[in-house]
């Protein structure tokens, strides 16, 4: 699949992400924001981890300074209509990315392809808004995008075939691992079979049974997880992976996927994991340390 320019709609964890590993492959990517502070920040955030792979020796100057220059910030959505590939990564809320993708039909030419990179709301129903629901697709990267190899295609109901295959080439051409879905479900399948997990580990914690280190320790000596799960929480940001419980839970009404009230206590309360350096831990610390959580 032959992407010139790619739009990425939200900056934030994922966004960046995402929008670096285009202009990794030589794509020009336009990365937008409602936030313009957001937009600045991710930028800053992707030169500094560029900058450290240069002193590791990882990468040259002129190589960063090539992906860089490749990404464009700005808080307009209407330059999608520059772009032929389109991904979004804002807030997980249906009702938000159903306006978003109904303004994204209206302002690019029918043969783009409006991938999601939502992890558990519904494909069809995001689809459902655009007049041309077969070209919207789930592709489903991992955090951090720039490491985690795989990104999971996700076809809804009406997405096109052949979008699925344009896809899944150009997740390969980004030096990424495909796997597709044969059938929209909630949450791909990795997603989903982690979250019961990380559920599970949250309610341990409420329970009293471990408290955060010891959960952490546990899954990472007893089960050979590279992060505790408690960890991984914090890297997602507890109220993305809250939304995505809760997605679960309504939809497959299945009590693995109750969100413990301890995430939405904590998401009331601002601790949002690792990007505001407060969750499960306290990451103002070296190392971080558990935060006092009752
Ligand atoms: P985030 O909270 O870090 O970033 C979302 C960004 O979207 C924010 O900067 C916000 O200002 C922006 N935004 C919100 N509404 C917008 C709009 N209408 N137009 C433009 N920008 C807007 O969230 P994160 O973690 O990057 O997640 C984004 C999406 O990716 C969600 O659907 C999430 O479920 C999914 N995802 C998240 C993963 C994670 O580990 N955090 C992993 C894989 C997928």
């Amino acid at each position: 699949m032959d992407v010139k320019k790619g739009f990425v709609l939200g900056a934030g964890i994922m966004g960046a992400g995402i929008a670096q590993v285009m202009a990794q492959k030589g794509i020009e990517v336009i990365l937008v924001d409602v936030d313009d502070s957001v937009v600045t920040r991710s930028i800053q955030n992707l030169k500094k981890g560029l900058d450290a792979r240069v002193e590791k020796g990882k990468m040259s100057a002129s190589e960063v300074d090539g992906i860089l220059s490749r990404i464009k910030a700005s808080t307009d959505i209407k330059e999608a209509a520059n772009a032929d590939f389109v991904i979004e990564a804002i807030v997980e809320n249906v009702g938000v990315k159903q306006k978003i993708f109904a303004q994204l039909d209206e302002m690019t030419p029918a043969n783009v392809v409006l991938a999601t990179n939502t992890t558990a709301c519904s494909i069809s129903e995001i689809a459902s808004a655009t007049k041309n629901p077969s070209r919207v697709i789930g592709m489903h990267f991992f955090n951090p995008a720039v490491v985690m190899k795989l990104v999971e295609v996700m076809p809804g109901l009406a997405t096109d075939p052949q979008i699925v295959s344009r896809v899944t080439e150009f997740v390969e051409f980004l030096g990424k691992e495909p796997v597709v879905t044969a059938k929209e479900g909630i949450a791909g399948i990795a997603s989903r079979v982690l979250a019961a997990l990380l559920n599970e580990a949250v309610w341990v914690l409420e329970e009293g049974i471990g408290g955060v280190a010891d959960i952490d320790k546990a899954l990472k000596m007893g089960a050979n997880q590279p992060m505790g799960p408690l960890e991984l929480i914090d890297l997602i940001g507890i109220d993305v992976h809250l939304a995505k419980t809760r997605n679960l839970y309504e939809k497959l009404g299945d009590p693995r996927y109750r969100p413990c009230y301890l995430l939405e206590k904590m998401s009331n309360a601002g601790y949002l994991g690792r990007k505001v350096k407060k969750g499960f831990y306290d990451y103002t610390q070296n190392p971080p340390v558990p935060m006092k959580l009752n």
